[in-house]
This record gives C-alpha cells, sequence and structure tokens, in this order.
C-alpha cells in the first residue's frame, strides 16, 4: 500500500475556486487519488480509464475487487463513450434525471478499465448534481471512476472529517464542500437485462422511474443469509455498519430496551423519545429528506462516543422511507 500525505482543501460548493479544481485535477490526471463531495456521499476518485489508479482505489478502501465502481461523468456524451449501446429509455432517464443521483448499468466499452467493472461486461455510469464534482470531471477530461470514500463495509461519508477519519494517509487530497444535499447513495438501475430493476434503492424511487420508464422497474431483494451471493455486492446484507453494536427497534418497542451506561439512540421518523433514559444520547432525524442528510452523520457521531449500544429506531413504512430503511438495515442487526 502506498503511503500517501492527505492534503484537504475548503472549496466553495456552489462557485469552486478553478485553481483548487485544476490541483485535484491535475493529481487524477497523473493518477492519483482525490476524494470528492457529490450530491450523495462523498467520492473516492480516480481516472476510470486507469488501471493502475483504479488499483489504488481497491487499496485505499480495502474493498474486495469483485465489487465494481461506479463511474461519474459530467455530460452525456461522455457516459456514452463508456458504454456499447444506449437505448431510448436511457436517454429518457438521463434526460429526466440527471445531473441527480441516479446510476445506470448499462453494457460497457473498453474505454473503461477492467478493475473498474470487477471484469464484468456492465458499468455503472451517473451525472452527478454537485458543482465541485462537475467542474473536476470536466477539468480531469476522462471519466472518474468513485465509490463511497469510506473504508470498505464503514459507514459512507457525507462531510469531509468522515473522509479524513477512515482515509487519512489513503489519499492524496479531499476537496471538502461541506455536508452532501442528498445524503444517501445513488439509486441504481439495472438497464443491462430484460427487465430494468433496481438493485440499490436511493432517493430516486421507483415510482419517479416508472414517471419515464412507463413500467414500474423491478426491486432485486437482499438475501439476509450470510454469504448470499447478491445480485449486485452493494446489496450484501450487512455492508456499512458502524464499529459498534448496532441494533434496529421498532419504535412502539423502544421501551422494551436495556439500555447500557454509554449508549446512543438515533430516532427516524419522529418516533416519541418518552420513557428513554436521560443518559441516552440522542439524534433525531425527522423527515425523509432530513433522514437521509442525517442518517450517516449520526452514525459517524453515534460511533464517535466509543457506545456499548447503538439503536436506531426503524422509520415508518411507506415509499418514502424505503432508501432509508434500507440503509437501516444494512447497518444494524435486528434487536
Ligand atoms: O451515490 C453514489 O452512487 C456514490 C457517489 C460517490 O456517487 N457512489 C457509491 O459507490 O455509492 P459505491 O461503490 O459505494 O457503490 C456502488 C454500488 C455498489 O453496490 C456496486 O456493487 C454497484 O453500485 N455497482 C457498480 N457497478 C455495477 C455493475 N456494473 N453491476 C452491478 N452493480 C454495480
Ligand atoms: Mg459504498
Amino acid at each position: 500500500m502506498g503511503q500517501r500525505i492527505t492534503r484537504s482543501r475548503i472549496v466553495d460548493p456552489e462557485g469552486p475556486d478553478p485553481v483548487a479544481i485544476g490541483e485535484a485535477a491535475r493529481i487524477l490526471i497523473g493518477g492519483g487519488l482525490v476524494a470528492f463531495p457529490t450530491e450523495t456521499v462523498y467520492g473516492l476518485g480516480a481516472r476510470a480509464d486507469d488501471p493502475t489508479a483504479v488499483r489504488w482505489i481497491f487499496e485505499a478502501k480495502g474493498r474486495p475487487t469483485g465489487n465494481p465502481l461506479i463511474v461519474h461523468v459530467d455530460t452525456v456524451a461522455l457516459a456514452r463513450r463508456c458504454v456499447a449501446s444506449w437505448s431510448d429509455q436511457a436517454e429518457a432517464l438521463a434526460d429526466r434525471f440527471w445531473p441527480g443521483p441516479l446510476t445506470l448499468i448499462l453494457p460497457r466499452t473498453g474505454l473503461i478499465a477492467d478493475a473498474v467493472t470487477a471484469g464484468g461486461p456492465t458499468v455503472g455510469v451517473r451525472i452527478p448534481a454537485s458543482r465541485i464534482a462537475l467542474e473536476l470531471i470536466a477539468a480531469t477530461g476522462h471519466p472518474v471512476a468513485a465509490p463511497s470514500a469510506n473504508r470498505s463495509t464503514r459507514i459512507s461519508p457525507t462531510r469531509a472529517e468522515h473522509v479524513f477519519k477512515d482515509l487519512d494517509g489513503r489519499v492524496d487530497l479531499i476537496l471538502d464542500g461541506g455536508p452532501c444535499s442528498v445524503g444517501l447513495e445513488s439509486t441504481v438501475l439495472d438497464l443491462s437485462a430484460a427487465r430494468p430493476r433496481i438493485l440499490r434503492p436511493g432517493s430516486i424511487s421507483a415510482a419517479d422511474l416508472a414517471t419515464i420508464m412507463g413500467v414500474p422497474p423491478e426491486l432485486a431483494s437482499i438475501d439476509p443469509t450470510p454469504g448470499a451471493i447478491a445480485p449486485s455486492p452493494g446489496l450484501a446484507a450487512v455492508h456499512y455498519a458502524p464499529r459498534h453494536r448496532a441494533i434496529r427497534v421498532e419504535s412502539d418497542a423502544l421501551t422494551r430496551v436495556d439500555w447500557p451506561e454509554r449508549a446512543v439512540l438515533i430516532i427516524i421518523g419522529g418516533a416519541d423519545p418518552a420513557a428513554i433514559p436521560a443518559h441516552v444520547a440522542r439524534f433525531d432525524l425527522g423527515d425523509p429528506g432530513q433522514a437521509a442528510r442525517g442518517l450517516y452523520a449520526a452514525l459517524h457521531a453515534a460511533d464517535e462516543r466509543e457506545p456499548d449500544l447503538i439503536v436506531v429506531a426503524t422509520p415508518p413504512d411507506g415509499p418514502e422511507w424505503a432508501a432509508i430503511l434500507d440503509r437501516v438495515r444494512r447497518a444494524t442487526t435486528p434487536a
């Protein structure tokens, strides 16, 4: 593992300093690693057309090489150079949802390094909705492979501090653009099979996609069996867990929790926090948008307290909570 000196630069998300963007782009062009904010989570970027640079991503994250990376582009034209067939459906979806938190899985071309796709025949592409990300990709002039900028199996970063905590010494530069505006990873939609299928739910819902596609996409289900083969590696049941014991509890069962001395409660969707002992540290996340933006930061903050137990009160049922519930399920075990 090449030890790197990690520098961090604060960048205005509304008007990024071209000098900082230029510096970051030169690092990427030269085969280095740059962490940058997208609207979803921070990404750990490298040139997607440079096999050596891409290998460093896997090294830095400790990511299994069988788990493919998402490629970030700044234009549909560049997306089309990454994929072998661009359907009317892809065009319509890109037109409606890009730039934005939607990743499309399509047959790949040779432009993309094999390691990006884990040797597979498809590639995931998206145009992120973040000026920093867009200007960085434009200045780089190459597609940028970027998984979430966390160590493998840890919680995704929604702030530069989260990236620094996990990847100090493993990335050349962190562009600090403040907190991410969406906060959960993109919806991953597989368009490479006969029927469109959501491999990972996100803030763009099945219903949103159906308005453009005419038919609702299938939803890949998470197989909770340990070691089960997932349709997409990111669908493995526990994937983004805190370091400390974390369980999920239905809101109405919170009174039955046996709270240890050092405990954290994360309440999602406004459960009534009455009857929770005063010594329990609490994070309250209200509506779905706020919960999406705040979930990972709350999990990071909970972990930092070195608790004996983290309890997440599960969100209500309903499609607007689907992506949040999915991430809560991966980060916790049932009580
Ligand atoms: O919002 C996001 O998508 C963030 C930001 C940085 O853009 N990126 C992200 O990357 O979440 P990562 O690597 O943490 O998650 C990528 C997910 C994984 O579940 C991976 O298995 C899946 O996308 N994926 C990528 N390429 C794929 C492919 N060709 N086929 C199936 N699944 C793929
Ligand atoms: Mg990830």
